[in-house]
């Protein structure tokens, strides 16, 4: 088998002055520096010392089910958590999360009949940027939260600093995560087919529910259907792929673990199959963009205002100079107020440049705000009209909506408000667990891929 990267010329594959660490030359915004150089050292290189969670032949295969998304035959469903913390590294939410992904893409593949490619915000996504460095609680200025993979969230001066021990711990916790999550993937995660699994009672109060009803229906029917025909339960359901991502945000974490691989050119980010770069953190001279140009992983750029359209072309440029297939994944998060003005330039200059990105829509975070009781959320109605929105104007650029990022669990949360349920700001306190952003709750998530499968079948079913 030729492997794609060998047509990729050398200096591309390892970019000119480039290094793992190269960044560390660069000015890097999102990340307070280490107080004790020496234990940041010890813990770099012990991670650097430690084995590769993910194999390039993972990432490699990953690229090209994107290459396949890019030319709009197949979906990308990213989700999971906004952050991940070590104290929730337990069964339940890896299970409930892999449960919701899992139940909405079945209803994609259904209703769109083209694959969907599962990429968890998980097993690595405990990094944060944050609007300010600082908060005062009880009158003393102290480090804001940053992510349990860099501070503390208890709200004291010395659990606030960063500690560098966190970079092992984080490790530690996304291996357990995946190796979990591997087993369960390997399994097939066969309880699926039984309807009260699917608990769908919330949707009856929607206006599409008989709709609703039948497609999970038919998708049963499918399941016992290949259950019937195949010898061993479930064989053709195993073997279901999910993807991690986080943000490579902590770029000591990210560079510890890049290394090179027998028989393939250029360095890969073993922690993770995907990583993205935020939109906080995406400035062409920056230390993360730096880190970014010499690895050979899939990059997801957060797309989104304040961003201009010629910076963006030269930031996808200088990321992939070569233009490969399945490398870029835009995410783009304009909020439902900003979308319709300024998306539509965005994609007539990648058009126009023939750059050949993945477009999926982020309508999380455009859409935060705080309630009067100061409490962070996000209005379902938003959301799904941003979304909307999105498909729309891809629809008249006659170009490829190929997914959606969104932050969710597959856990009972109050985060955000509306819904078939019509969740109001009064119930937020009930079961509002997040240290970060609001996220869609279990039913909000299958009620999404509801919507979603019906507006690409709009935008792409002839
Ligand atoms: C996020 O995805 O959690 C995030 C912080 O997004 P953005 O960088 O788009 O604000
Ligand atoms: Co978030």
């Amino acid at each position: 088998m030729i492997l794609k990267e060998e047509s990729v010329a050398p200096e591309v594959a390892n970019p000119k002055d480039w290094s793992p660490a190269s960044w560390q030359n660069y000015p890097i915004k999102q990340l307070p520096e280490y107080p004790d150089q020496q234990e940041l050292e010890a813990a770099y290189e012990e991670l650097r010392s430690l084995p590769p969670l993910i194999t390039s032949w993972e990432v490699e295969a990953l690229k090209n089910k994107l290459a396949d998304v890019a030319a709009g035959n197949g979906f990308l469903l990213q989700g999971g958590d906004c952050a991940e913390t070590f104290a929730d590294c337990k069964s339940p939410k890896i299970v409930n999360l892999l449960k919701v992904l899992l139940q909405m893409s079945f209803i994609l593949i259904h209703e769109t009949g083209v694959p969907v490619v599962r990429i968890g915000r998980i097993a690595g996504q405990y990094a944060k940027p944050r609007s300010s460095d600082y908060e005062i609680v009880d009158g003393e200025k102290i480090m804001n939260y940053r992510g349990d993979l860099i501070n503390s969230f208890k709200p004291d001066a010395e659990a606030r600093k960063p500690n560098p021990n966190r970079l092992i711990e984080g490790y530690k916790n996304a291996s357990l995560t995946l190796n979990f999550l591997r087993a369960l993937a390997d399994e097939g995660f066969a309880d699926l087919h039984h309807p009260e699994y699917w608990e769908l009672d919330f949707m009856k109060q929607n206006k599409y529910y008989k709709e609703y009803e039948t497609m999970v229906n038919s998708i049963q029917k499918a399941v016992s259907f290949m259950e019937s025909i195949t010898p061993n339960q479930f064989n053709t359901l195993q073997k279901i792929n999910v993807y991690t991502s986080h943000e490579a945000l902590n770029l000591y974490y990210d560079s510890a673990q890049t290394r090179k691989v027998p028989r393939r050119e250029g360095f890969y980010n073993l922690s993770s199959h995907m990583v993205w770069l935020g939109n906080r953190t995406r400035d062409i001279d920056g230390a993360h963009v730096e880190y970014f140009r010499g690895i050979r992983n899939p990059i997801g750029i957060k797309v989104g205002p304040p961003f201009e359209v010629d910076e963006t072309l030269r930031l996808i440029e200088k990321l992939n100079p070569v233009h490969e297939a399945g490398k870029i994944v835009l995410i783009s998060r304009f909020g439902v107020n900003k979308v319709q003005e300024q998306l539509p330039e965005f994609i007539q200059a990648v058009k126009r440049e023939g750059f050949p990105v993945v477009w999926i829509c982020d309508p999380m975070h455009g859409n935060t705000f705080s309630t009067d009781n100061d409490v962070k959320t996000r209005n379902f109605d938003d959301i799904i009209t941003e979304l909307r929105q999105t498909f729309a104007i891809h629809r008249d650029q006659g170009t490829y909506l190929g997914g959606a990022h969104l932050e969710l669990t597959g856990d009972n949360v109050t985060e955000c408000v509306g819904g078939a349920k019509g969740l109001h700001e009064g119930e937020l306190h009930r079961n509002y667990e997040t240290y970060c952003d609001p996220r869609l709750n279990y039913e909000q998530s299958l009620e999404m891929a509801f919507l979603l499968a019906k507006e690409w079948k709009q935008s792409y079913k002839q």
